[in-house]
């Protein structure tokens, strides 16, 4: 157990118990808290420079998420989980949903960052719970 405190929005509930896929979940969550520091007021739409580095987080958070996923989607297939096709699907829809949020960003029809930042939060605390905590589960089930 580390002696950090978890990432605003990160439950402990998340902890899926497997070590490395918690430290990455959590340091999701640590890059979505950069949203909250791009603007004074998250209400309100972002102006160039704070959508330039609204940008550059976008960047970051697509990079992350795509070393999680391919480790965590490894994990899975090496423990032969039949949820692995559904996890793929999901995650590639999330990249998609970044994707989009980025050419929103570019073109000026981007929401306000309480949004963006409610909607990512959202999502990742969904998905853990509905479908990483199953993998987690499945996987102690069938260990050695
Ligand atoms: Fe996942």
């Amino acid at each position: 157990m580390s002696a950090k405190p978890n990432p605003a929005g990160y439950s402990p509930e998340l902890a899926l118990g497997i070590p490395e896929l918690d430290d990455q979940h959590q340091g999701l969550f640590t890059l979505l808290g950069r949203i909250d520091a791009v603007s004074p007021d998250m209400y309100r739409q972002l102006d160039d420079d704070e959508t330039d580095e609204m940008l550059d987080i976008m960047n970051d958070l697509k990079d992350s998420a795509m070393q999680h996923f391919s480790f965590e989607e490894n994990l899975m297939g090496e423990a032969d989980y039949p949820g692995l096709d559904d996890q793929q699907d999901a995650h590639e829809r999330f990249l998609d949903d970044i994707t989009r949020m980025e050419a929103e960003l570019m073109n000026g029809t981007s929401v306000p960052p309480v949004k963006i930042h409610g909607f990512l939060a959202d999502w990742f605390d969904g998905h853990i719970r509905e479908m990483d905590l199953p993998f987690a589960r499945f996987r102690k089930d069938n260990a050695g």
